[in-house]
């Protein structure tokens, strides 16, 4: 697939397939991500990749936590969001919603206890930055969350970032072994698609160019 095609066609999967996938198709992907810019070419991602049974305890461990401290998905705005961004929110869990419903589960069941289970994946990637680095630099992990995905997609592989794991930092640096000094920003899903579940089936809009853009010029 050429890279335009997949930029358009990529969308995040939320139910995988109990199949492993072959190590070196993780690395492939993972090179691929590297090559994400960064300011001064710092390149201040490092990642920790849990793969099979080690994710499956992680998994374990996340769900009980969840159940004891009940973080959820959400925007984790510091302020009241502008309307329109609530509403593409809105737009978006009650598409998934339905498709939750069925699969027999409420959608923020299906969304927070999915997600901490990386939604059956049988591999995650925690891309996480070092406490020295300033909150400006979580835009070169976004840039590499951006590559990673896109380079899944180009594999044949799924995948769903997951930023619910960030609300769990300390239960997956402890299981992980992951040093303290570290945050972990974000993680991805990554495994084949189950085509059969109806989530799958979930498309996310967008809005128009004209919607985000303002052109400053001198022709008007
Ligand atoms: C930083 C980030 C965090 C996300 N966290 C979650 C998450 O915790 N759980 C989840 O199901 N999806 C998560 N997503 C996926 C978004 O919901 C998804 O990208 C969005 O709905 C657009 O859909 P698309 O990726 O299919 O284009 C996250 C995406 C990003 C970029």
């Amino acid at each position: 697939m050429d890279l335009l095609t997949t930029i358009r066609t990529r969308r995040s999967v939320r139910a995988f397939r109990n199949e492993s996938i072959p190590k070196q198709t993780l690395e492939k992907v993972l090179e691929d991500a590297a090559n994400a810019p960064s300011a001064l070419n710092m390149q201040p991602w490092e990642v920790h990749v849990a793969l099979g049974e080690e994710l499956k305890r992680l998994s374990r461990q996340l769900l009980k936590s969840f159940a004891e401290r009940q973080l959820t998905c959400g925007p984790g705005a510091s302020q009241p969001l502008p309307d329109k961004f609530i509403q593409r929110g809105r737009e978006c869990a009650t598409a998934m919603s339905a498709l939750a419903q069925r699969m027999g589960m409420e959608f923020k069941t299906f969304v927070n206890q999915g997600s901490l289970q990386f939604y059956g994946a049988p591999a995650a990637a925690f891309l996480c930055i070092d406490e020295s680095f300033p909150p400006e630099r979580f835009v070169d992990i976004g840039s590499f969350l951006a590559y990673l995905v896109l380079s899944a997609a180009g594999h044949g592989l799924a995948a769903c970032p997951i930023g619910l794991v960030a609300s769990y930092q300390d239960d997956i640096k402890d299981a992980l072994n992951i040093p303290e000094s570290k945050i972990v920003v974000v993680s991805v899903a990554l495994g084949l698609p189950d085509l059969e579940a109806p989530i799958n089936e979930f498309r996310s809009g967008r809005a128009s160019v004209n919607e985000f853009v303002r052109w400053i010029d001198d022709e008007d």
